[in-house]
């Protein structure tokens, strides 16, 4: 012998908007580029130029950061992340699949490792220029 529960429609909305209140805890991630062996921390609330701005470099360009310009564009090497949407005309069906995406459009749900590539390339990897006034290591 089987019972039927009934549950009000009232009920299940209340249930619904329950589940919808649940906030799971902002998590942080170490992002390492690869071509300048450098890394950052970036939540995962964040999108990793966001993070990246935080090295404080000279040159990290900020364009439209909503995936229209395509200055951004990364590889990610190994890491998982969450991705919005972006424009195919910076980043193609077949880039995509070898990991290049536009670094205003992914939050990290891992640790990430990539490669800045294209437009931000030569800006993120520029020479950090020699100190203006000589100091015990430039002038021994
Ligand atoms: S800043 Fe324009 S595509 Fe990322």
């Amino acid at each position: 012998m089987g019972f039927l529960f009934i549950v009000p429609l009232s009920q299940q909305v209340l249930r619904n908007e329950g589940a919808a209140k649940e906030t799971k805890p902002m998590q942080k991630h170490t992002i390492c580029i690869e071509n300048t062996g450098e890394h950052y921390t970036c939540a995962d609330s964040r999108s990793v130029l966001e993070g990246m701005e935080v090295l404080g470099k000279k040159g990290i360009p900020v364009g439209c950061r909503q995936g229209g310009c395509g200055v951004c564009k990364v590889q990610v090497l190994e890491g998982s992340f969450r991705r919005r949407v972006m424009s195919r005309a910076h980043v193609s069906a077949e880039e995509e699949a070898s990991g290049c995406v536009l670094s205003c459009r992914i939050y990290p749900s891992s640790n990430l490792r990539l490669n800045v590539i294209g437009a931000m390339k030569k800006n993120i990897c520029r020479p950090v220029a020699p100190p203006i006034f000589p100091t015990p290591e430039t002038n021994p």
